[in-house]
């Protein structure tokens, strides 16, 4: 079958990341005999340069006639100081609004074969952990109402927190359905003891859970979900939460799993058109130097043929070549703080290829 992408490769590391997330894609496309045909848009650092703006409108026409995105990252220091309505990242979020992206799906795996590189105790990470968090991603306090004022205290700013019982609701159908296909367990959290829109969160997520008696539901305020991610990460299976809680909660899951260049994340719309990035950034400190760990991208690219396409072997197939070379004991200097065999982005690449 034909499947198109648009491919945005972005800026720093980001163009190296795709580029073996794209040989990874090819083979597996010989293999399984499917066409993937990419076209390659600007966005962010590298779109300000060319055009003038950091998500030109043909980036967003050619995304819209795809079949999924395929993203690196985007931003840098060179971009720094521009003012925050023109920066790169700005381009994320006008994506995400475009494309109707609410539901972000960020797992957080700690491999077998990485155990080494997880910071918790061993007695508490005994046997893996596998926990999604489940973030809304068009909606609250990033897109809310935001501005100056003055005040008693002298000048002020503002941004508004706000949630429709709607944007609410889809969210949850997004967790539960996931918790159905996994261990029927659903931890939705908020800040309900203080914010008005987390107690409609609380209340609509109630309200959805009725349709899934068999998913067992907690609810939990951030600051605690915060501690006990550290303290007892074993208790959480499916995370549901708002944009601001999740964007923090699935850094901090990040690190529980080695490195934030494993992990990859999908961000949802309505139907099954996604887009499909790493979780990092564009790591400024290392481009350019082949030290980039490829898998985090090779691994949202998975996803994309999972949750996407509906390729399950395919899919299979990639994280099993990821393992393989990680229990072979090669590992990206991201994730040498243990020792192993060393390998850069491309050579990371060739394995997963021969594996
Ligand atoms: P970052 O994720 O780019 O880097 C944080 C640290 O992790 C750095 O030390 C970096 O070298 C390391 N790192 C990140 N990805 C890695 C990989 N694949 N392999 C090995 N090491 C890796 O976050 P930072 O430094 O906060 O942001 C850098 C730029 O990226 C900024 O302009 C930021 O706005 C942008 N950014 C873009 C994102 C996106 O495009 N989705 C997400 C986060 C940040
Ligand atoms: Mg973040």
């Amino acid at each position: 079958m034909n499947y198109k992408i648009a491919v945005v490769p972005g800026d720093g590391i980001g163009p190296e990341v795709i580029d073996q997330a794209l040989r990874v894609l090819d083979r597996i496309g010989e293999k399984y005999n499917h066409n993937f045909e990419y076209t390659k848009v600007l966005a962010g650092g590298a779109a300000i340069d060319a055009t003038g703006g950091c998500l030109p409108q043909e980036t967003i026409d050619i995304c819209k006639a795809s079949d999924a995105v395929l993203l690196g990252a985007v931003g840098g220091w060179k971009w720094d100081t521009l003012p925050g309505d023109e920066r790169p990242e700005r381009a994320l979020l006008g994506l995400r609004k475009e494309l109707g992206l609410f539901a972000n799906l960020r797992p957080a795996i700690l491999f077998d074969e990485l155990s080494e590189a997880c910071p918790l105790k061993p007695e508490i990470t005994a046997g893996g952990l596998d926990i999604v968090v489940v973030r809304e991603l068009t909606g609250g306090i990033y897109f809310g109402e935001k501005g100056f004022k003055d005040t008693d205290l002298g000048p002020a700013a503002y941004d508004v927190e706000q949630y429709a019982e709607e944007e609410v609701r889809r969210i949850a159908i997004v967790a539960f359905d996931m918790a159905m296909k996994r261990n029927k367990k659903v931890t939705s959290v908020d800040k309900a003891n203080v914010l008005e829109s987390s107690r409609l969160w609380r209340r609509v997520v109630a309200e959805v859970a009725k349709d899934y008696p068999e998913v067992e539901l907690n609810n939990l305020y951030v600051d605690n979900t915060a501690m006990q991610m550290i303290l007892n990460p074993k208790q959480f299976d499916v995370i549901v939460t708002s944009n601001i809680f999740g964007d923090i909660l699935s850094d901090e899951a990040s690190q529980i799993t080695g490195s934030i260049g494993m992990l990859p994340s999908a961000s949802l719309a309505q139907g099954n058109f996604g887009m499909y990035e790493p979780v990092h950034g564009s790591a400024p400190d290392i481009a350019g130097q082949n030290k980039a760990n490829p898998m985090a991208t090779i691994l949202s690219a998975a996803m994309m043929l999972r949750y996407t396409f509906g390729l399950s072997n395919e899919a299979d197939a990639i994280e099993a070549a990821v393992k393989k070379v990680l229990a072979d004991g090669y590992r990206t200097p991201d994730l040498m703080a243990n020792g192993g065999k060393e390998m850069g982005t491309k050579e990371a690449g060739d394995l997963i290829l021969a594996a």
